[in-house]
């Protein structure tokens, strides 16, 4: 049976990898963060001091693009990680500090273009479930399933509060809301690949609804799609 490439996209929170994950395990298929190579890259930034509260140096940002190496690798249980120059990242990428920065940096345009090209070599045979902001629209627009993941910010930005609280970060409900609304600004009205639903992307919303419900409805237009009974 041939294989399709699935394209997850939508605000964040919106349980886009937990859904894009669980779909690639099922179906043994590559699933690829592609919000992780962002957030690696502005981590980078971060440390070389390229991007703080202060500044944000743009030019010395695009000098560093060659100086970075991003890898996925599998962990022991199996769970794809990002690496950074060879180091781990996977835990350092998730702080609030860096979703601070993440948006700034992934409006640049040769930050897409040079994380875009990774995207395409990693999507080539297929087989492949990716999620993030512009997968359906711009990395892979012939896509054979897209999904367009959404819920109020409210409900996302509780998520994401619960998840940090659990890690042990000391932040508030409102700095989380805060970071959620001004993500959705950035990602919505940058001028290089805006956050956008495709046209032919199926609209999910999970506001009420509990995200491991919306796995079987996914898995089961996945398996359509798979089988040639959806084109
Ligand atoms: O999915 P995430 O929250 O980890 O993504 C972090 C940020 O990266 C998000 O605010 C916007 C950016 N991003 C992007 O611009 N394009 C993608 N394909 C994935 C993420």
């Amino acid at each position: 049976m041939g294989k399709i490439t699935i394209a997850i996209d939508g605000y964040s929170s919106t349980g886009k990898s937990t859904v894009a994950r669980q779909l690639a395990e099922w179906l043994g298929y590559v699933y690829v963060d592609s919000g992780a190579m962002y957030r690696a890259v502005t981590l980078y930034a971060m440390r070389k001091g390229i991007i703080s509260e202060e500044k944000f140096d743009k030019a010395a940002l695009i000098d560093s693009l060659p100086d970075i190496a991003l890898e996925f690798r599998k962990n022991s249980e199996n769970k794809a990680e990002i690496h950074l120059n060879g180091e781990n990242v996977e835990k350092q990428i998730r702080t609030l500090e860096v979703s601070e920065y993440v948006s700034p940096i992934a409006t640049v345009p040769e930050v897409r273009r040079k994380l875009v090209a990774l995207q395409h070599t990693m999507g080539e045979d297929k087989g492949v479930v990716m999620d993030g902001r512009d997968i359906g629209t711009v990395v892979f627009p012939k896509a054979e399933l897209k999904i367009f993941m959404n819920a109020s910010a409210r409900v996302r930005a509780e998520r994401r509060f619960k998840e940090l609280n659990e890690r042990g970060d000391e932040i508030t409900f409102n700095e989380v809301l805060e970071n959620v609304n001004e993500r959705d600004q950035i990602d919505t009205t940058r001028e290089d690949s805006p956050l956008r639903k495709a046209e032919d992307a199926i609209e999910i919303d999970n506001t009420e609804t509990n995200i491991e419900d919306q796995f079987h409805i996914i898995l089961q237009l996945a398996q359509d799609r798979i089988a040639g009974r959806v084109k």
